[in-house]
C-alpha cells in the first residue's frame, strides 16, 4: 500500500547470466509477471523483488551468480522485505546446495516452473518457494514474452533437450525436448513482422530437431519465411546430427534464410568425440560442412570448442586444430571444459590441469583470429545487404548492422537510413570481428 492507501505496484528487477535462451526466458518471465501486476523496476535500488535467471553450463558461470548472491545478501539484510529469487538452470542444477549456501533466497524457480512465480512470489514463509520440477509439456506456447526493442527478435522453438552429450549438463537442468506448436510460432512472429521486427532468430538447444507432429525444422523454416515482414531468418543452436536435408535444403531455397550456420564442432579428434556421446566423427562433420557449402555457396560457419575433455591427450588436441584449419572458421566460441556433477563424465574428472587447458585455449583462440582476420578480409570490395540495427557502438556517424553471413558491418549514416531499414554497402578494411563499409 502507498501513502494514499492504494496498492502499489511491486517493481521487479531481473538480472539474465548465461545463453540466448535465457534471454529469451525472462522476457517470458517479465511477461507472466507483469500479466500478474508486476512492473519492471528502472534501479536495482528501487526494486520489490530482484530475479537472477542463472545459467550452469560451466562452473565459472555458476561462480559469477554465487558472487552476485553474495552481494545481494548485504542488500537483504539492509531492506529485508525485499524477496530475492533465483531461476533458470542453477536453481534446477543445485537448489539442495543453493538453499544451504544462500538461505536469504525467497524462491527458487526451474525453467519450467515460470507460470507458477506470482503464486511463488506471493507465499510468505520462513522457508523458501522452491519449484523446479520439470515438465515435459511446458513450452509457454500461450504466452508471448515481451520482447525487447530492435529489429531482431529471438524466439523460441523449442526447448530441452534429448542428446545427453557426456560433458553437459542442459538435459538434466531444461528437461526432455518440445517443440511450440507452428500455428503458435507463426502467430507471435506475424505480431512481431507487425510491430517492426525484421529478423527472427529461432532458438533452441538442438533447434533442428524441432519437431511438432508433421512438421519438422525444415518445414518450420518455410513456414517463416512466408511471414510478411519478415526479412531474414536465422536459428541457433543445430545439432551436427540433425542436420537434415530438409533443413539444408530449406536454406538453399529460401532466401529469407539467411548464409549462416554455427554448427558446434567440440573437439576434432573422433576418440574424444566418441567419448563425449556427440554422435558424430570427425569424417561426418567434414562431410556435413561440404553438403552445407556447395548448397549455399555464401556460407559462413561458426562453432563451439571445448578443450581438456577427459582424456584429451596432445594427439586429441592436434586432431581439433587440424579439423579447425580444414573448416576454416568465420567465428568460434572456445571453452576450456568444466566438470559438471550430474553429467555422464562428472564420476571420469579431469586429466587435464587447469594450465595445459589454459594453453590450449590460448592456441585454439589464436588460430581462430588468424582464421577470422582471413575470412573477414576476403571480403573487402564485396556489396553487402545490411540490415541496419542502429548507431554503431564505436565511431561517431556510424550505423551498425549485420550482413547475411552475420558479420557485424559499420558504415556512415545518412539522413533517412533508420533501424530496420536495408542498405547495400561495399567493405573497405576488416578485422576479425568488424566489417569497415562505405554506402553502395
Ligand atoms: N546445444 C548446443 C550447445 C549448448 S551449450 C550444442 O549441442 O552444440 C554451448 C556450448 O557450451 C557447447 O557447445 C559447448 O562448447 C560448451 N559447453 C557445454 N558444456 C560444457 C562444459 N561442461 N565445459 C565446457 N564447455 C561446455
Ligand atoms: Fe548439451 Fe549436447 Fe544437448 Fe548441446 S546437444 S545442449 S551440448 S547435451
Ligand atoms: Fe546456461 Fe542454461 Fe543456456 S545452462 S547455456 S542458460 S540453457
Amino acid at each position: 500500500m502507498d501513502e494514499n492507501g492504494h496498492g502499489a505496484q511491486a517493481r521487479v528487477w531481473l538480472e539474465t547470466y548465461g545463453c540466448q535462451m535465457n534471454v529469451a526466458d525472462s522476457q517470458l518471465v517479465t511477461a507472466v509477471l507483469r500479466r500478474a501486476g508486476y512492473v519492471t523496476a528502472t534501479k536495482l535500488e528501487e526494486a520489490d523483488v530482484i530475479l537472477l535467471n542463472t545459467c550452469a553450463i560451466r562452473e565459472h558461470a555458476e561462480e559469477r551468480v554465487l558472487g552476485r548472491l553474495g552481494d545481494l545478501a548485504r542488500l537483504k539484510q539492509a531492506r529485508p522485505e525485499v524477496k530475492l529469487g533465483l531461476l533458470g538452470c542453477m536453481a534446477q542444477h543445485n537448489r539442495a546446495a543453493l538453499v544451504e549456501k544462500a538461505p536469504w533466497l525467497d524462491l527458487v524457480a526451474g525453467p519450467d516452473a515460470y507460470r507458477r512465480l506470482p503464486e511463488m512470489l506471493g507465499e510468505s514463509g520462513f522457508d523458501p518457494a522452491v519449484d523446479v520440477r520439470l515438465n515435459r509439456a511446458e513450452t509457454y506456447a500461450d504466452i508471448s514474452p515481451e520482447y525487447g526493442a530492435g529489429v531482431r527478435a529471438y524466439v523460441t522453438a523449442m526447448r530441452g533437450c534429448d542428446k545427453f552429450c557426456a560433458f553437459c549438463v542442459v538435459p538434466y537442468v531444461r528437461g526432455r525436448e518440445r517443440s511450440v506448436p507452428p500455428a503458435d510460432l507463426i502467430r507471435e512472429i506475424s505480431e512481431l513482422a507487425a510491430r517492426g521486427v525484421r529478423e527472427v532468430v529461432l532458438l533452441g538447444q538442438t533447434v533442428n530437431a524441432y519437431r511438432y507432429e508433421l512438421v519438422g525444422f525444415g518445414q518450420l523454416l518455410r513456414m517463416v519465411a512466408a511471414v510478411d515482414g519478415i526479412e531474414r531468418i536465422r536459428f541457433t543452436s543445430p545439432h551436427p546430427s540433425d542436420m537434415s536435408q530438409a533443413v539444408i535444403d530449406a536454406m538453399a531455397s529460401e532466401p529469407k534464410v539467411q548464409p549462416y550456420l554455427h554448427l558446434p564442432l567440440q573437439s576434432g579428434s573422433d576418440r574424444i568425440l566418441a567419448a563425449m556421446d556427440r554422435g558424430y566423427t570427425s569424417t561426418q562433420y567434414l562431410d556435413l560442412v561440404a553438403r552445407v557449402r556447395a548448397a549455399i555457396p555464401e556460407l559462413a560457419i561458426s562453432t563451439d570448442i571445448i578443450v581438456g575433455f577427459h582424456g584429451e591427450t596432445e594427439n586429441d588436441f592436434g586432431a581439433t586444430l587440424e579439423l579447425m584449419r580444414a573448416v576454416g572458421y568465420d567465428s568460434a566460441f572456445t571453452f576450456k571444459y568444466s566438470v559438471r556433477e550430474h553429467t555422464r563424465a562428472h564420476r571420469l574428472g579431469d586429466t587435464v590441469s587447469e594450465a595445459e587447458k589454459q594453453r590450449r585455449l590460448s592456441e585454439v583462440i589464436a588460430l581462430q583470429e588468424e582464421s577470422s582476420l582471413a575470412r573477414y578480409r576476403a571480403l573487402a570490395g564485396r556489396v553487402f545487404p545490411v540490415l541496419i540495427e542502429g548507431p554503431a557502438r564505436r565511431g561517431v556517424g556510424m550505423l551498425a548492422g549485420k550482413t547475411p553471413d552475420y558479420k557485424t558491418a559499420i558504415f556512415p549514416a545518412r539522413a533517412g537510413l533508420t533501424a530496420g531499414d536495408t542498405v547495400a554497402v561495399r567493405v573497405t578494411s576488416a578485422t576479425g570481428h568488424t566489417l569497415t563499409c562505405t554506402l553502395a
